[in-house]
């Protein structure tokens, strides 16, 4: 197996911070420090914050996400936003599944599938989080969590969809915490969910997977979890609120 057959993806989750404004600054202040990127650099941003993301980031090599989309195509459901009305605004990149919609806004392993499946169907790029508790961590089934999460998230998706599908491992202790997980951790569950891919499809599909780690990356310890054999790129929350920090994260994944 080759790693260079994987090319790092760097993305930034912004969760509920900036308005249009302040992300408008905070891309201008970015693009010319992640201009010379050998990897891949999304910025997923509040909904609200779409339009001056993507005017900002116009012309640079910087793509935009959202941080969530609902499974249907439209309707009754006040409040939230279909991935169709993402493709159509411009916006190539979604993140499904984050650990905090999981723990604070009821997400399932069901309705993350099915949000899955919406933004394959209208043509997105899908960053889908998986990752443990700490119980779980303790009880020693960091293994079977991650591996059921993908595996439902992944139900009925095709070989070809899959090529639009990266996972970020983000152990959910590790969020926000200042506790990173080593690169040894990070590693080896990455090689587990990239070892699923393998069963689920096939050895090169597997080979070419994109598999990030998040949780607590920053621009002191990027390089080193970035140099793991399994660990193809990072999801990062605070540090990719600083122009400065995230553009070091992008230059670790570049080398
Ligand atoms: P932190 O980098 O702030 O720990 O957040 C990680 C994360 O949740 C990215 O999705």
């Amino acid at each position: 197996m080759d790693k260079s057959l994987r090319r790092p993806v760097i993305a930034g989750n912004w969760k509920m911070n900036n308005t249009p404004e302040q992300t408008k600054a905070l891309i201008n202040a970015m693009k010319p420090l992640v201009a010379d990127a050998d990897c891949d650099v999304v910025l997923c941003v509040p909904f609200i914050d779409l339009y001056a993301a993507m005017e900002a980031a116009a012309g640079s090599n910087i793509k935009i996400g959202a941080e969530n989309c609902h499974w249907a195509e439209k309707g009754a459901f006040t409040g939230e936003v279909s991935a169709d009305m993402l493709k159509a605004a411009g916006v190539p990149y979604v993140i499904i599944g984050h650990s905090e919609r999981r723990q604070y806004f009821g997400e399932t392993d069901v309705t993350v599938r099915n949000r899955v499946r919406a933004a394959l169907n209208a043509g997105l790029k899908v960053i889908l989080c998986v990752g443990e508790v700490l119980a779980e961590r303790k009880l020693g089934i960091t293994e079977q969590i991650v591996c059921a999460q993908t595996e439902i998230a992944l139900a009925g998706v095709s070989e070809e969809e899959l090529k639009n599908v990266i996972i970020a491992y983000e152990p959910v202790w590790a969020i926000g915490t200042g506790e990173t997980a080593t690169p040894e951790q990070a590693n080896e569950v990455c090689a587990v969910i990239r070892a699923l891919i393998a069963r689920l499809y096939n050895k090169d599909a597997a080979d070419r997977f994109v598999v990030q780690y998040g949780g607590s990356m920053n621009d002191g310890n990027a390089a080193e979890l970035l140099a793991q054999y399994d660990v193809d790129g990072g999801l990062i929350g605070g540090a990719s609120l600083v122009a400065e920090k995230f553009a070091k994260i992008v230059e670790a994944a570049s080398k």
